[in-house]
C-alpha cells in the first residue's frame, strides 16, 4: 500500500512504539488519528507529526471499552473520510508482583488490553476496510507471543493471543482484500520498559537509570520501519515478524492455515 493519501488509526500511538509509527507513517503522507487514553500524550504526537510537515489529530481512547473503540473509528470517518490501517498497538505489562501472585484485576487488564481490544478494534475494522475495498490490520504482539516470557506470563499469553489471531486472519486477504499482520519486537526503549524508574529516588534512582542505559534495547523507530514494511507489502498477509536488536527481521514462519477446505472456517 502506498501511504501517500492514505489514513492510519494508531491506538497507543502517545507514546513509545505507538508515537514512532506515527510519525513514520505521517512521514509517508498518511494522515494519523492519534489514539490514546493518555490525552496529553496524544496531542504531544499531534505537535511533533506536525512539526514534521505531516497531519494528525487526536482522540482519548480506552481501547478496553467497545463503544470508545467505534467512537475512534467513527472519529477517523469524520475528521479524514475513513481509514486505510488500523494499527492495535495499544499495550501494557502486568506489573508487580508477577503471575500468580498478581491481584485479578492486573492480569484481567492486561488481557483486556492486549488481546480482548485487539480482538474487538479487529472485529470493528473489518467491515469498515471491506467497504472501503480493503486496507491493512496491524497489530504489535511481543516476542512474548512465541516465547516462554516468564517475568510476565499473562503478558505472553495475551501476545500470543495476537499472534494467533494474525496467523488465523490470513485468508481476509483473498476474501476481502485486508491484510492482517503483527510485529514482535524483543525489548524496547519505552516507557513501558523504563518508566517503573520514574517511581524510584535517590540511589534506587540512580541504580536502576544505569540499569536501564546499559541494557541492550531497540530504538522505537525500529519497530516503526518494520510496521511500516508490512504495510506497504502488498503481499504481506498473516505474517508475524519477529524484530530483535541489530534490526534483524525475521518472518516467523510461512503462514499456515488449518486445512479446512468448507464452511465457515475456511476464508480462503
Ligand atoms: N517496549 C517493549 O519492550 C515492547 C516489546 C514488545 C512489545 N511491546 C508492545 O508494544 C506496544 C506499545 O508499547 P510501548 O513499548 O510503546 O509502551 P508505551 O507505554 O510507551 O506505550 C503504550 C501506550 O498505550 C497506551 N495505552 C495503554 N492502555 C491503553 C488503553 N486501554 N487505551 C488506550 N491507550 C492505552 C498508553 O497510554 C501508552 O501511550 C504494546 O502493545 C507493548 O506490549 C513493547
Amino acid at each position: 500500500m502506498d501511504l501517500n493519501g492514505k489514513v492510519a488509526v494508531i491506538s497507543g500511538a502517545g507514546s513509545g512504539i505507538g508515537r514512532a509509527a506515527a510519525l513514520r507513517l505521517a512521514r509517508e503522507g498518511a494522515s494519523i488519528v492519534v489514539a490514546d487514553w493518555n490525552e496529553d500524550g496524544a496531542r504531544e504526537t499531534v505537535s511533533l507529526v506536525e512539526a514534521a510537515g505531516g497531519k494528525a489529530a487526536a482522540i482519548k481512547v480506552d481501547v478496553t471499552k467497545s463503544a470508545e473503540i467505534t467512537a475512534m473509528l467513527d472519529f477517523a470517518d469524520a475528521t479524514y473520510g475513513g481509514f486505510d490501517v488500523l494499527y492495535n498497538n495499544a499495550g501494557v505489562g502486568t506489573g508487580q508482583p508477577p503471575f500468580p501472585e498478581s491481584p485479578e484485576a492486573n492480569w484481567r487488564r492486561t488481557v483486556e488490553i492486549d488481546l480482548l481490544a485487539v480482538i474487538e478494534g479487529t472485529r470493528q475494522a473489518i467491515p469498515r476496510l471491506q467497504a472501503r475495498g480493503g486496507g491493512v490490520i496491524i497489530a504489535t504482539a511481543s516476542l512474548a507471543g512465541l516465547f516462554g516470557f516468564q517475568a510476565d506470563p499473562v503478558y505472553a499469553a495475551a501476545k500470543h493471543g495476537v499472534v494467533g489471531l494474525t496467523r488465523a486472519l490470513i485468508g481476509l486477504h483473498a476474501s476481502m482484500n485486508i491484510r492482517v499482520n503483527c510485529v514482535c519486537p524483543a525489548v524496547v526503549r519505552t516507557p513501558l520498559v523504563t518508566a517503573f524508574a520514574d517511581r524510584l529516588t535517590g540511589a534506587e534512582r540512580e541504580a536502576a537509570d544505569k540499569r536501564l542505559s546499559a541494557m541492550p534495547m531497540l530504538p522505537p523507530e525500529e519497530i516503526a520501519e518494520a510496521v511500516y514494511d508490512l504495510i506497504r507489502d502488498d503481499s504481506a498477509a498473516g505474517v508475524v515478524m519477529g524484530v530483535s536488536l541489530g534490526d534483524t527481521r525475521r518472518v516467523v514462519d510461512p503462514p499456515i492455515t488449518l486445512p479446512v477446505t468448507s464452511g465457515s472456517l475456511d476464508r480462503r
